[in-house]
């Protein structure tokens, strides 16, 4: 079989959140894409992801037209708890910043979109195997080109103005960037996170982030009668090694305390051990290759920030592109790197800050005094101080755009 040629101004490799949101915008204002990803539509649903959505997220999924579904089916939340020496400190989102969140996981946001393109007609292609991008140095001659296999085994050669990688953190377009060039930070973490789906009631009407001496647990939402919990394990924990009785044993022991709160339980239908890292690729842009979302940073889950900010990044990405496309400014581009890290730094800090205040720093070690006394200082520095609260809210709420 030969190869078809077929023309896009901005090919995305990554049909995620990040690259159909894209998608999106650019088609908005008037610019073709063709998407496409390994996965197939189906596996991308069915993977669960973190829940929370900042503000400003909710906001651009309603306001650029994606779907107003956020409003009917996901629930605001004007706070969270922190809960340490087992009583719960609200920060009071609403109150301090004025911005609320939302609970709508990240996979209702991949349908949204991906429902979204189907309705606008959108070209995206799920289950494409063999991706190769060439020709973005910007070299002489060259022509920014993806090649891949499509579903039903048709060899496609896709030639672009712009290439955007925004195919997560284990995709091939962050290793275009020559490494002569890219800088990479990374902060490893000796735990990970257990994440349970347990069938039973919410056991509180917001998010509960407590911080124990057995270690840290979420207790995050999705429905009614379905609830999404963490507990900080080791990085090598077997799933498999846990009952349900052990699971939810485990995670009472460590919400336990002198108010007498009790985790609602029921069956749990899920459970999978959640890598933990912070990394970062600068630049964000190589010549004609963009990058968005996982594909140029991670951040640990703590705090939910991972999707917010592939949202954030490819807001911004769809405005340089239609300056560059449309406003005959090229040069736009130059600017996404140093305004995309801008709010990926801050996200870091954010993430790595939450994570650091609330787990056991070394749950190896027999003993780490200092440190559990000195995180509990901390805590209770921030719940007692207006600023603190306020600091914790305005990060969590996300950012105002650069
Ligand atoms: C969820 C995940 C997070 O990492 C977080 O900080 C809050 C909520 C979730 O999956 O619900």
């Amino acid at each position: 079989m030969g190869t078809t040629i077929e023309r896009a101004t901005v090919g995305i490799v990554g049909a995620g959140p990040a690259g159909l949101m894209l998608a999106h915008l650019l088609a908005r204002a008037g610019i073709d894409t063709v998407a496409i990803d390994v996965r197939t539509r189906h596996e991308i649903e069915t993977t669960h992801r973190a829940g929370i959505l900042e503000q400003d997220s909710m906001r651009l999924l309603v306001d650029s037209g994606v779907s107003d579904r956020v409003l009917r089916d996901g629930h605001e939340h004007k706070g969270i708890e922190l809960r340490f020496d087992g009583r719960n400190h609200r920060i009071d989102f609403h109150g301090l910043t004025g911005a609320s969140t939302y609970l709508y996981p990240q996979t209702d946001v991949f349908i949204d979109l991906a429902d979204a393109r189907e309705r606008d007609g959108g070209d995206v292609r799920f289950g494409v195997s063999g991706t190769a991008v060439t020709g973005i140095d910007g070299g002489a001659g060259q022509t920014p080109t993806v090649r891949f296999t499509d579903a039903d085994g048709a060899r496609v050669e896709l030639r672009c103005d712009y290439v955007v990688g925004a195919d997560g953190s284990h995709g091939t377009c962050r290793k275009l960037v020559p490494e002569t060039l890219r800088r990479r930070f990374f902060r490893e973490y000796p735990f990970a996170w257990f994440g349970v789906m347990v069938q039973a009631p919410p056991s509180a009407p917001e998010l509960i982030y407590n911080r124990s001496e057995r270690g840290f647990a979420l207790i995050s939402q999705r429905t009614e009668d379905l609830q999404r919990m963490y507990f900080q394990c080791s990085p090598g924990e077997d799933p498999d090694a846990w009952s349900d009785d052990r699971v939810l044993t485990e995670l009472q022991a460590r919400v336990a305390g002198g108010d007498g709160f009790e985790l609602k339980t029921g069956p749990i239908a899920e459970k999978t051990v959640l890598p933990f890292r912070s990394f970062v690729q600068e630049p964000m842009r190589y010549g004609y290759l963009l990058l968005a979302g996982d594909a140029a940073h991670t951040v640990p889950p703590t705090g939910a920030k991972g999707l917010n900010l592939a949202l954030a990044d490819v807001r911004l990405l769809a405005e340089i592109l239609e300056r560059a496309v449309h406003g005959g400014d090229p040069a736009a581009l130059d600017e996404y790197t140093d305004r995309a890290l801008d709010r990926v730094w801050k996200a870091q800090h954010f993430s790595y800050w939450m994570t650091t205040m609330m787990h056991s720093l070394d749950p190896s070690a027999e003993v780490t005094p200092f440190d559990e006394r000195r995180q509990v200082g901390e805590l209770r520095t921030l719940v007692e101080s207006e600023s603190g609260r306020r600091f914790l809210a305005e990060g969590y709420t996300g950012w105002p755009g650069r």
